[in-house]
């Protein structure tokens, strides 16, 4: 038992690092396309999306201003969500399995909202999905969600889930947006 006991305070010392070392390894402070960044994703997750018969749709606000932060952090997180939209997918059958990336601006943020129609998170009293090691995957480390939200906070926003109107999850990452031009489309 005391082993256990001092394999998870090791393992929570090490998550602590890790989101220490996110928070910190941020020298990019740029201004940040966010459509460009996400539409750079589609060649990562093209093999996974044909394997797992999934459709991924954008509906990308042209007029979108950019946000001040790292560009590769940024893709991490919403490569994660990703990731995790097709896991929730995986064992659905019946229902069509669909991603949806909307970009949008609200009340001087960027929202990158990521629905899919996938399990829906799991029921609160089950825990939340957001704190380190949470995970129902056997093969999950219960880290995505973790690092996600605070690559999220590290840019001065957020990363929230909610169950999606015809059912699956929401995830809708907030970004403060630079004042200023408007993104090219
Ligand atoms: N889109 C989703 N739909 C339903 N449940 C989800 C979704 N995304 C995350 N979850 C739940 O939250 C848990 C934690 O997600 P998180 O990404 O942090 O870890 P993981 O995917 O299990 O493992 P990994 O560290 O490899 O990402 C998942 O195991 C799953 O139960
Ligand atoms: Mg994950």
């Amino acid at each position: 038992m005391e082993q256990i006991v001092r394999d998870g305070r090791r393992a929570a010392a090490i998550v602590r690092r890790i989101c220490t070392l996110v928070r910190r390894a941020e020298t990019e402070r740029r201004p940040v396309d966010i459509n460009d960044a996400i539409l750079e994703l589609r060649l990562l997750v093209e093999g996974d999306l044909r394997r797992n018969a999934v459709n991924l749709g954008f509906d990308l606000d042209p007029h979108l201003p950019r946000v001040e932060g790292d560009r590769v952090q940024i893709q991490q997180v919403v490569l994660n969500l990703l990731k995790n939209a097709m896991e929730a997918m995986r064992g659905e059958s019946g229902t069509e399995r669909r991603i949806r990336v909307v970009t949008r601006t609200l009340e001087g943020a960027v929202e990158i909202l990521v629905a899919d129609t996938g399990t829906g998170i799991p029921a609160p009293a089950s825990g939340d999905i957001f704190s380190a090691f949470y995970t129902t995957r056997p093969q999950g480390m219960g880290l995505g969600l973790t690092v996600s939200r605070s690559i999220a906070t590290a840019h001065g926003g957020s990363l929230r889930a909610e169950p999606a109107p015809g059912g699956g999850t929401v995830f809708r990452l907030a970004l403060p947006a630079l004042p200023g031009r408007a993104a090219p489309a």
